[in-house]
């Protein structure tokens, strides 16, 4: 059988270019090279695409803090005029042709249908939900709204523009979502400028800064309860894996709890939750991965209240996938490992 060309993405122009890194290096890591040949293709800060032969393109994997791209890569642009192509910027010899992509990216310019728009322009199939199910999936607004009258439970939600700040009271919203609420920008992801607002002073603290990250920001009732996550994987007919549980040791699950606390979670796979509430969560994550328009991947991420009741709060259209990320080990919990998952995930894109 013919080696399948499949191309990497990693890294790029979001706060989450450091955890993309060390996602790409575990899929390279573990997927089998005797079906793929692997063509590794990092993008830097500046969203400067280069490819890397060699095996040291990723250093210091091991650290969130210190991974980095190696500065080995040959810059590369694609080619409007050839199918698949890319080509060398300086070493106009330099030519990959792809047979199919896997967009290792998360949040701005990687998992919000921008890449995705480049992919198609290329002709080129890839791993993933396509241009509309990532714009939809990045925008907690919109997919809220779609998921509005479809009977799924979400947190009580407003949206405020930035052109209205002036307007936005602190008390008309803690008398709608009673306090403690959360705020947060809604296109973002890592828990990047979301707060737990208690307090005017709190509220008018935050709302400065939050607005340079965003132009629309949404306030959120609260929920108590468990934090849950659930894998869904397919294109037509998803199926769902056995929910996880993450246990915060902060506040909330915050990009520090995340990413620079190493004792900041815990998780819990699967979910310690009755048969009937992970059948609900299942159905639910299957349901809002369809309505949301997504496409071979996503994490559906959400909550069981107090009154056992499962909450919808947002979905990830390319979710982490370190070697302890939730979305492969609950794959690997469910009886799929992961170069298996790997293997299904380009099936799909090929598909
Ligand atoms: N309405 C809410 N109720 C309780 N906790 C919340 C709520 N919204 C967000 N959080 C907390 O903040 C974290 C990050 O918020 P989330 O909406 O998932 O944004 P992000 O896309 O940045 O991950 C969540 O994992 C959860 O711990
Ligand atoms: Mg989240």
């Amino acid at each position: 059988m013919k080696k399948i060309n499949l191309g990497i993405f990693f890294g790029g122009k979001s706060a989450e270019h450091e955890i993309s890194l060390i996602s790409a290096k575990n899929i390279i890591d573990i997927i089998d090279k005797n079906k793929y040949n692997i063509f590794p293709i990092g993008i830097n800060k500046n969203n400067e695409f280069s490819f890397y032969g060699g095996d040291h393109y990723i250093l210091d994997s091991h650290d969130a803090k210190k991974v980095h791209l190696s500065k080995s890569g040959k810059p590369i642009t694609f080619s409007l005029r050839n199918n698949r192509e890319f080509i060398g910027v300086l070493d106009k010899k330099l030519k990959i042709k792809l047979d199919v992509a896997f967009p290792v990216l998360h949040g701005s310019f990687g998992e919000d249908g921008t890449i995705q728009g480049i992919f198609e322009v290329a002709g080129l199939p890839y791993v993933g939900a396509d241009v509309l199910g990532s714009v939809i999936g990045m925008n907690k607004d919109i997919a809220k709204k779609i998921l509005e009258g479809s009977g799924i439970k979400m947190a009580k939600f407003l949206v405020f523009d930035a052109a209205n700040k002036d307007k936005i009271n602190f008390s008309d919203i803690a008398s709608k979502l009673k306090c403690p609420f959360f705020i947060k920008p809604t296109n973002s992801g890592s828990s990047v400028g979301v707060y737990k607002i208690k307090s005017k002073n709190d509220f008018d603290k935050r709302i400065k800064n939050i607005f340079k990250l965003s132009s629309k920001i949404m306030c959120e009732e609260a929920v108590v309860g468990k934090e849950i996550e659930c894998s869904v994987l397919g294109n037509e007919k998803p199926i769902a894996s056995l929910p996880g549980e993450v246990i915060s040791h902060h506040e909330f699950y915050s990009y520090e709890a995340k990413y620079l606390d190493e004792n900041g979670a815990q998780l819990i796979i699967p979910a310690d939750l009755s048969n009937g509430l992970i059948k609900k969560i299942q159905e639910t994550s299957i349901n809002v991965f369809k309505l949301l328009r997504c496409k071979g991947m996503a994490r559906v991420d959400g909550f069981v209240n107090k009154n056992n009741d499962y909450i919808f709060n947002e979905i990830n259209t390319i979710p982490g996938f370190t070697s302890i990320s939730m979305y492969p080990k609950l794959w690997e919990a469910s009886g799929l490992d992961p170069a298996k998952l790997i293997d299904r995930l380009i099936q799909l894109a090929l598909e």
